[in-house]
């Protein structure tokens, strides 16, 4: 698609803040305080997309709460990555019908992923009136004008048609204070997984305009942001529509140049396409932290092929290797799933002899769940889920096994790390993380918040590293 296409004109955009002040006056002409709460579930792209939506809401007067019984706005931000994850989204929308009871004014919206699947939208518009607006995230970018149509109407609005997609630059956000903040550098994704429906409800890949993204990063570093993660589902194809020739090293290496006490961070990568040039670009610059979330799904060549992620077993290997030969500090992450259809025991301990192999710092680990529409659902799926079970926990004994050792090996040592927040533990009452983007519990002062201080490791456990200021 071309690209004058895929960008959101001025003009709309204009009418979208348009929208907001309507919503702003209507409100303040019946003299109300209108209160919302979001409920975002699923990935750090749907958080920046909840961050979007506080900030729309907020140009149109609202406040936030998290109690959902005492806003006049709800809004379910869902995933639709598991099944799980969809259920939950029911069991709160079931959980609100009796709110609504209370406060019949109340409106109800349910955004994000799960919108998109067309048999998500069609069973909320038969069996869940309460629901006043539907919408993808195809048109996030409109929502004032959604929100005001149902204002308007009182009807329930739906907004869900299939979309290549599109970029919206310059809508409001409201970010999380402290340290932390994601910037979507893309959106969407080509690479039809077999087992993802992510491709079918983000639409094709869309990259922003670089200097669109040097500026927010700029911004967010001149306003005390130090970590910052850019956020795609596969970053390593950054630049590729855009046509001129710049790729994702590039621009980190240009956002590396920006002065100031920061990190950056990145996910996610697809083996497929990570690069050389992108560890060397990373082992070569100031702020990006040599830390790496690489997915590789599966250690089986047979399931990495079902699965089309169009990388083997050891051309995976292969770009660890180099990754940790420029960067030996580097620290790893990946994503995996057990129990793909047709995965059979033994395609399974591969997956667990990789994780053995290369040594992760974490894993993030997913049993296969279904996704209507994806190829692999229609794949037939022999094991149980017993069987399935049995083999997810070998993965997780050998890889809590693998944080546990990798963690003892910090005691003793000194680290940088950057303090973000507090925990309820008396004796540890600060938490922080190091470049690597590691948990460290702290004792200190809480004016550590928000620096980077040196820390001395004086114990750790599978899930975290404990530590005091030197
Ligand atoms: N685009 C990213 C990538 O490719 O790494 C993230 C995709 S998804 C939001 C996050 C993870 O969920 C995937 O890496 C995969 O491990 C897992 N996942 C996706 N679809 C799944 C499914 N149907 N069942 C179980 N896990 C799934
Ligand atoms: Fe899903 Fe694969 Fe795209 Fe990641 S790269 S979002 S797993 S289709
Ligand atoms: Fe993210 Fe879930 Fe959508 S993981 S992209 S919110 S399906």
């Amino acid at each position: 698609m071309e690209r004058k296409n895929v960008l959101v004109s001025e003009a709309e955009l204009v009418r979208q803040r348009d929208f907001e002040q309507k919503i702003f006056d209507m409100f303040a002409a019946r003299e109300a305080h209108p209160v919302a709460c979001i409920d975002t579930f699923g990935c750090q792209q749907n958080v920046a997309d909840g961050q979007k939506l506080m900030g729309m809401l907020e140009v149109c007067g609202f406040t936030f709460t998290d109690k959902a019984e005492e806003a006049d706005l709800v809004i379910l931000n869902t995933c639709a990555v598991r099944e799980h994850a969809e259920d939950r989204v029911f069991g709160n929308l079931g959980a609100l019908t009796h709110a609504k009871k209370e406060n019949p004014e109340m409106v109800i919206c349910l955004c994000g992923c799960m919108a998109q699947e067309q048999r998500v939208s069609e069973r909320i518009k038969k069996s869940y009136p309460l629901v006043n607006l539907v919408f993808g995230p195809h048109a996030l970018w409109k929502f004032p004008e959604l929100l005001w149509q149902v204002y308007q109407s009182r009807k329930r609005v739906f907004s869900v048609d299939d979309e290549h997609g599109t970029i919206a630059e310059g809508i409001p956000v409201v970010r999380e204070k402290g340290v932390k903040a994601w910037v979507s550098i893309m959106y969407g994704c080509n690479n039809f997984c077999s087992y993802c429906i992510v491709p079918y409800v983000r639409g094709r890949e869309r990259s922003r305009d670089p200097q669109c993204v040097i500026e927010e990063v700029r911004e967010l570093v001149e306003a005390g942001y130090k970590d910052i993660t850019l956020l795609g589902q596969n970053v390593n194809s950054y630049g590729n529509d855009l046509g001129i020739g710049y790729d994702f090293a590039d621009l980190l290496a240009e956002i590396d140049r920006i002065e100031g006490e920061y990190l950056i961070r990145f996910m996610s990568s697809h083996p497929k396409d990570a690069t050389k040039k992108l560890f060397d670009t990373m082992a070569a610059s100031r702020h990006v932290a040599h830390q790496l979330h690489l997915p590789f799904q599966s250690g089986n060549d047979r399931v990495l092929r079902e699965m089309n992620r169009r990388y083997t077993r050891e051309q995976y290997l292969d770009l660890i290797r180099y990754a940790k030969s420029v960067m030996p500090d580097l620290v790893l992450t990946s994503d995996v799933i057990i129990g793909f259809p047709g995965e059979t025991e033994a395609e399974a301990m591969d997956t667990v002899s990789l994780v053995e192999e290369v040594g992760f710092d974490a894993l993030f680990t997913f049993i296969y769940s279904p996704r209507p529409g994806t190829k692999a659902a229609e794949m037939p799926d022999p094991a149980t889920r017993a069987e399935k079970q049995k083999w997810f926990d070998k993965l997780l004994e050998v890889q809590n096994a693998m944080s546990a050792k990798l963690h003892a090996e910090y005691i003793g040592k000194t680290v940088r790390v950057l303090v973000d927040g507090r925990s309820d533990d008396a004796e540890f009452p600060l938490t922080s993380r190091t470049e690597g983007n590691r948990l460290v519990r702290l004792k200190g002062e809480e004016s550590l918040l928000g620096q980077f201080v040196d820390v001395k490791i004086t114990g750790s456990n599978t899930w975290a590293l404990y530590g005091e200021t030197v």
